[in-house]
């Protein structure tokens, strides 16, 4: 409440009134938490119920943890114990242990044995507190609630990681769920897992069954040679060229393993036109020079023809598959052994008899020829329809829809066996991990399976979160090697039984688990204390859509087991919370974007508001922010506020990077906002008066500020992303404190605004703090352009990002993409450029070549420059070009040695590009030698960072 509130109540009153303080609303062990997240971030040390079944965004368990615990532990519980009950901290009695695990990260390099031995504890998923310690808890706990262990919901469950730790702790637990396959996985890990137990033997028995059935079924369709089965299918298409009519195969590269220099060469019989493959290793058997994996015959689309040459154009070619006018090709196998050891051949004939007998069993086999003949959905991140995928069977090669096809028709068939022997909650629980175990399959083996060109192997169907059409695929043989059932089963058991183990304790009475839309919850008003939810973010995941794959399978296998969950054909686009452009219409004059995303804020709202109206009065809602997009946190805010919560903290659990590793990879900030709001204890009155933007937006700034500083003065190695969005959460609270906000002409103010003071605010310390020389009186563009290098630390960077630094510094960054061509954009990234890009090249120009403006926006001949950028752009072209003689007298002509901005410019380039940037050794040319001494920069500057010396005597050591 504001000092100077209009409604000031008696003390005795406003202590009677006032919301209990929980811990969630102090401080919080942050950096710890981050640390251990990061920790069991890996796949191998990941919790099992991630492990289970495909699932996306699945959080880790020490950040889910801490969202749980704080939101309902009293404020004044040691920050210590908390860590404790969440299973961070050694087994010996330390103070401080936050700064323990610091230390224990920033050693963790130098360590001699396992990660567990160096920080002297397990990964906190694998256990929660002995029964004497979460009694000590839930005694913490009731008696902040009244006596009683509050009730915690999360709407949006996904994969089940919050309410899964909730009922661990003992908390009457309802998780809540859209899609099916999510539900699904909540059901095992919550339902059976604590009730019907591990199913050990039971699982060995039906698993092996399985595997024996199918083995039986499908074993001619993948013959072994000389004993050894083969593992993975290098697969591709062919065509009849329309020009000459020769056999054109259609892939756009050759490797099998790009590592083991394993590749596929196709061989062309010039006699009768045909196609045949061999499988070569490059360069030992084969030079590159001869031939060349990375080159296909497909490139963009297009497809040129072998035979005649001629190209045959990508319209034509999306055509050819509309019609079904290709061929599946098999080109090369991997065969694994036992032990691991692998070959890779060229396709023995009775490979092929092989095939020929599947593609027949498919056609003719009555239930075959039918299956999955269901017209797709056809969603935003769909790549693959105008290649033909139009039915759900279309995403399998034939011999691949046989596999899995066999695997249902096997589970099907063991059900009244099944059912038959065991009590009914057993029976389900085995159908539905055997369904589990069988479809586990389709992640690894369909006709969009990306080949991990390194390892000969597929990569996850889900993992990109598109479905993108794949000239060549890789198909895996379900009966030996790695992807295999066996592999797939044995998997979901180990799995599986880590969390009947990690649930044994857990009364699965005490949670209740829903599939339906969150807007439409129907439980009962006020019943739950605390709401923990991580929502979908805008457009970042398309869950639907990416998970029909499963679904359309999972349904064929248990709509008997439940009729009422997987009823329709696919699964709900409708209710989805998501922002999505593929299921609505451009109106009044909107775009689909924006009808879409006021769909989703629209959806997003009413799950907040049915929140709002399930939680008791004083409960509490914590809720995830992951996502980078702004937009996206307005959205949410918004409707937080307009929903009737009051924002009480923020907390930014932050992972630190090593310096500068991977930041190519790094393609998304990897911290968490924890945005905590409260249902008040009486209505507020809706009249609240609005404060003015103007009177609240340098607090917005100072809030943004002082966080970020805070954290550039901390130890701890962030990403500059991360302090910026570490910075957004204590300005989210000061707008929302001063909800409603308008401006001087009393149009309302967005988060939004707030967001990005906050922003620019931050990047300004960043400029300040990290350049040597400050970029005062120095143009916007240019400000920009080195803002966005200083920040991201790379040339791709999200165009959100950059159009929000944009705004902070003052350039609109689409009005001046064309004129300035600094930079250019594919797909949702946005492309800084360098010179090369920009300049006309001098050299070229002194040839007499004609400068086309809109080309090269920047002329080096002329006198003087829009921006400073264009001017040191124009120098680097000139010193890469002409040498450093003409230079000097380029730079005299100019008066650029005098031009302080021009000096900035280049020093701080000098700072914010990579030294692997073409760019940099030219700012190092430049202000060296004979120009450097004309330009008088500090020298210095380059031996901190620069290490093209070493790089240099390394390439002469060759
Ligand atoms: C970010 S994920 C949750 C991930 C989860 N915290 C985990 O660790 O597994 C968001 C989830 O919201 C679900 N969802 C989307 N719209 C929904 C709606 N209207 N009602 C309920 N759930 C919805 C999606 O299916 C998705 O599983
Ligand atoms: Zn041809």
């Amino acid at each position: 409440m504001s000092e100077n509130s209009p409604n000031e109540v008696s003390s005795d009153e406003q202590t009677e009134k006032e919301l209990k303080p929980l811990k969630v609303e102090n401080p919080l062990p942050v950096t710890a938490v981050g640390i251990e997240s990061v920790k069991e971030g890996k796949p191998q040390t990941m919790s099992s119920h991630r492990r289970l079944y495909p699932w996306f965004a699945m959080r880790p368990t020490a950040a889910t943890r801490l969202a749980v615990l704080s939101s309902v532990l009293p404020d004044d519980i040691a920050t210590d114990r908390l860590l404790k009950w969440i299973g961070i901290g050694p087994n010996v009695n330390i103070e401080d242990i936050e700064s323990y695990v610091i230390k224990k990260r920033q050693t963790e390099g130098d360590r001699d044995g396992s990660v567990e031995d160096h920080y002297g504890y397990e990964y906190c998923h694998r256990d929660t507190p002995p029964q004497s310690e979460l009694n000590e808890l839930q005694n913490e706990i009731k008696n902040h609630w009244n006596g009683e262990l509050p009730t915690i919901l999360d709407p949006t469950a996904g994969g089940g990681t919050i309410p899964l730790e909730s009922a661990r702790y003992g908390f009457p637990t309802i998780s809540n769920e859209l899609n099916p396959v999510a539900w699904l996985i909540n059901k095992v890990i919550l339902d059976y897992a604590p009730s019907v137990g591990g199913l050990s033997e039971e699982l060995d028995t039906w698993t092996s069954e399985v595997e024996k059935r199918a083995t039986e079924k499908l074993k001619e369709y993948f013959p072994e040679k000389r004993g050894v089965a083969p593992n993975h299918y290098f697969r591709t298409y062919s065509t009849d060229c329309p020009s000459c009519g020769g056999r054109l195969p259609l892939a756009n590269q050759w490797w099998f393993n790009r590592k083991r220099g394993k590749a596929v060469r196709p061989v062309y019989n010039s006699d009768n036109m045909e196609l045949d493959f061999e499988c070569v290793d490059v360069p030992d058997d084969v030079p590159k020079s001869e031939f060349n994996p990375d080159e296909g015959t497909v490139d963009d689309g297009d497809a040129t023809c072998p035979h005649c040459n001629v190209v045959t154009e990508r319209e034509d070619i999306t055509e050819i598959f509309q019609n079904g006018d290709f061929n599946y090709e098999v080109c090369a196998i991997r065969y694994t052994d036992e032990i691991g050891g692998e070959e890779y051949h060229a396709v023995p004939e009775q490979e092929k008899e092989a095939l020929t007998r599947a593609e027949e069993v498919i056609e003719n086999n009555l239930n075959y020829a039918t299956l999955l003949q269901q017209e797709r959905y056809i969603g935003r991140q769909d790549r693959a329809e105008p290649y033909g995928l139009t039915q759900w069977r279309d995403f399998f090669a034939p011999r691949q829809l046989l596999t899995h096809a066999t695997y249902l028709d096997v589970v099907n068939s063991l059900k009244p066996q099944i059912r038959q022997q065991y009590d009914e909650k057993t029976a389900e629980a085995l159908l539905v991990l055997l369904s589990m175990s069988t479809t586990r399959l389709l992640d690894r083996n369909t006709r969009l399976q990306p080949l991990n060109l390194d390892g000969g192997s597929p990569a996850n169907l889900l993992g990109n979160n598109n479905f993108a059409f794949k000239w060549s695929f890789v198909e895996t043989n379900p009966l030996a090697g790695t992807y295999s059932y066996a592999e797939e089963a044995r998997k979901l058991k180990t799995h599986y039984q880590n969390v009947a183990r990690q649930t044994a304790h857990v009364d699965e009475s005490n949670v209740s688990i829903r599939q339906g839309d969150a807007a439409e919850m129907p439980f009962e008003q006020e019943s739950v204390d605390a709401v923990v939810m991580d929502p979908p973010y805008g457009s970042n995941v398309m869950y639907a859509e990416m998970s029909d794959v499963l679904y359309v399978w999972l349904r064929e296998y248990l709509s008997d087991v439940f009729p009422n969950t997987f009823t329709s054909q696919e699964t709900d686009k409708h209710s989805e919370a998501v922002e999505n452009t593929a299921i609505v219409e451009e109106s009044e004059g909107k775009s689909k974007e924006t009808v879409a995303r006021e769909k989703y804020e629209g959806k997003m709202g009413s799950i907040l508001s049915k929140s709002y109206d399930l939680l008791s009065r004083g409960g509490v809602i914590t809720i995830y922010f992951t996502d980078r997009d702004t937009e996206t946190w307005d959205a949410l805010t918004m409707s937080l506020i307009k929903s009737g919560f009051v924002v009480t903290a923020t907390h930014t659990i932050t992972s630190e990077v090593p310096k500068r590793v991977a930041m190519q990879e790094r393609a998304s900030a990897d911290s968490t906002l924890l945005l905590t709001c409260r249902k008040p204890l009486s209505d507020s009155d809706d009249d609240a008066l609005p404060t003015l933007w103007s009177d609240i937006r340098k607090k917005t700034r100072e809030a943004a500020k002082s966080k970020a500083l805070e954290l550039l003065e901390s130890e701890l190695n962030l990403t500059k992303t991360d302090i910026i969005i570490s910075a957004f959460g204590p300005t989210l609270r000061v707008f929302t404190e001063s909800y409603p906000v308008v401006d001087k002409h009393d149009e309302m103010v967005r988060p939004n605004r707030a967001l990005e003071e906050a922003r620019t605010a931050v990047v300004e310390i960043i400029l300040e703090r990290e350049l040597d020389e400050s970029l005062e009186g120095v143009d916007n563009l240019t400000r920009w352009y080195i803002a966005c290098w200083l920040v991201h630390e790379r040339e791709n960077i999200p165009y959100d990002d950059a159009n929000q630094l944009g705004h902070g510094v003052g350039v609109d960054i689409n009005a001046v993409k064309t004129s300035t061509k600094i930079w250019s954009k594919s797909k949702d990234t946005l492309i800084l450029r360098g010179q090369s890009y920009r300049v006309r090249d001098y050299s070229a120009l002194e040839a007499g070549e004609k400068r086309r403006k809109r080309a090269y926006p920047v002329d080096p001949r002329e006198s003087s420059f829009d921006h400073s950028i264009d001017a040191v752009h124009a120098a680097l072209n000139i010193i890469n070009t002409k040498g450093s003689d003409f230079t000097w007298n380029w730079l005299n002509e100019r008066r650029l040695q005098e031009d302080t901005k021009f000096r900035q410019t280049i020093k701080s380039l000098l700072q914010v590009l990579p030294e692997t940037h073409d760019d940099y050794e030219s700012v190092v040319n430049l202000i060296s030698g004979e120009t450097g001494e004309l330009l008088d920069i500090d020298i210095s500057l380059i031996s901190e960072n620069d290490s093209s010396d070493n790089k240099r005597t390394t390439l002469e050591d060759f």
